[in-house]
C-alpha cells in the first residue's frame, strides 16, 4: 500500500492519451493504495481561460474521472483550488527552486518557444506540481512519460528542502507504465497526442461520438509498407494504433501483430476504431448520467474535506520547519 497522487488539468478536451496514459492507471491503483486524484485547475490558469468555460471543464473532468471508474470510497477525488494549501506550498517551493533548473524543463521550453511574453505561471508550473505531490507525502505518481522531468525536479526540491530545513518530505517516484506512456498524435505520430493540437483530427476526445472516432482513426497517418508490425522508429503511425488497440482490448501487441499478419491497413484501422468505440461508449453513457447530477458536487465536497485534513496538517509542519 502506497500513497499516490496524480492530477489532470481541466483544459477542455480530455484525450484518449490522458485516459490510456493516466486515468486508466488511476483506476487500477485505487484499490490497494491511498490515492489522491486531483483536478488541477490552478495549473490550467497558466493560460488564459474563460471563467465559465473553466468551471464547466472542471465539472466535466470530475464526471469523466467517475465515469472511468474512480470510486470516492476508494480514492480521494477533489479540486486543487479548493484546498488552499496547494498554492501556499507552491509559493514556498518557488522560493527553493532556481531559475536555471526551471528554465531547463522541456515542457516550458516547448510551450514558451523563446516568447518573452509567456506567462510567469508557465515558468513556475513545476513548483506548483511539486507542491501537489509533496503535500500528501506521496510515494508514487502515476503519469505519462512527458511528466518524468517534472517529477525529477520535485525530488530535487524535496531533497533541497530536507537538507536546508528539516527532514520533512517523502521522496516521490514516478510510476510510468510500459505501454500507453506516450500515445501519439493521429496526424503526426512523432508528437504526443494532445488537446492543444491545433488539428482536432490529431486527438480523440473521450467524449467524441462513435462516428467521429471512426473517421479520425480511418484518416490516421500511417506509412506505405502495408505491413502491420510494431516499430516505433520506422512505423510510428501503425505502432501507435497497435498500442491504442492493445490497451483498449487487453490483447498484447505481439498477439495483435500475429492476428493481422495477412490483413491490410483498412481492415486493421476499422477494428482499432471499433475497439476504441467499445472502450469509450460505456464511459460516455455514465458521464452523461453524472454531469448534471448533484451527486457530483457531494463527491467533490467530501473529497475536498478529506484532502484538506491531510494537506493542512502537513502544511503546518512545513511552515514550522521554515519558520513561518
Ligand atoms: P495534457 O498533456 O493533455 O495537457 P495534462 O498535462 O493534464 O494533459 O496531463 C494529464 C496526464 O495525462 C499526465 O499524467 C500526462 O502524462 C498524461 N498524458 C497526457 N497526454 C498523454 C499522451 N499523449 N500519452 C500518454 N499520457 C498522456
Ligand atoms: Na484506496
Amino acid at each position: 500500500m502506497a500513497t499516490i497522487f496524480s492530477g489532470i488539468k481541466p483544459t477542455g478536451v480530455v484525450t484518449l492519451g490522458n485516459y490510456l496514459g493516466a486515468m486508466k492507471q488511476f483506476v487500477d491503483l485505487q484499490d490497494d493504495n491511498n490515492a489522491y486524484y486531483c483536478i488541477v485547475d490552478l495549473h490550467s490558469i497558466t493560460v488564459q481561460l474563460d471563467r465559465v468555460e473553466l468551471m464547466n471543464n472542471t465539472r466535466k473532468l470530475a464526471a469523466l474521472y467517475l465515469a472511468s471508474g474512480l470510486d470516492p470510497e476508494k480514492a480521494t477525488i477533489f479540486v486543487q483550488s479548493e484546498v488552499k494549501a496547494h498554492a501556499q506550498l507552491g509559493w514556498m517551493l518557488t522560493c527553493i527552486a532556481g531559475m536555471g533548473e526551471l528554465g531547463r524543463m522541456t515542457q516550458y521550453k516547448d510551450k514558451s518557444q523563446g516568447n518573452e511574453n509567456v506567462g510567469a505561471g508557465l515558468f513556475v508550473y513545476p513548483t506548483l506540481m511539486a507542491s501537489d505531490i509533496l503535500l500528501y507525502n506521496t510515494e508514487l505518481v502515476p503519469v505519462g512519460d512527458d511528466q518524468k522531468q517534472h517529477i525529477e525536479l520535485t525530488r530535487d526540491l524535496a531533497e533541497r528542502f530536507n537538507k536546508r530545513y528539516y527532514e520533512t518530505f517523502t521522496m516521490p517516484e514516478p510510476l510510468i507504465q510500459k505501454e500507453g506512456a506516450r500515445i501519439m498524435s493521429l496526424t503526426n505520430p512523432v508528437k504526443k497526442m494532445s488537446k492543444s493540437d491545433t488539428n482536432a483530427k490529431g486527438y480523440i476526445s473521450m467524449l467524441d461520438e462513435p462516428n467521429v472516432i471512426r473517421k479520425k482513426i480511418k484518416s490516421a497517418v500511417t506509412d506505405s509498407s502495408g505491413v502491420i508490425s510494431f516499430d516505433r522508429e520506422n512505423k510510428p503511425g501503425i505502432s501507435n494504433l497497435l498500442e491504442i488497440y492493445s490497451l483498449s482490448t487487453g490483447t498484447s501487441i505481439d498477439d495483435l501483430v500475429k492476428q493481422y499478419e495477412n490483413s491490410n491497413y483498412g481492415t486493421f484501422k476499422q477494428d482499432v476504431a471499433e475497439a476504441v468505440v467499445a472502450l469509450l461508449e460505456p464511459i460516455q453513457a455514465r458521464y452523461h448520467e453524472l454531469i448534471d447530477s448533484p451527486e457530483l458536487d457531494e463527491i467533490l465536497d467530501a473529497g475536498r474535506a478529506k484532502a484538506e485534513t491531510v494537506a493542512n496538517k502537513n502544511l503546518a509542519k512545513i511552515e514550522k520547519a521554515m519558520g513561518l
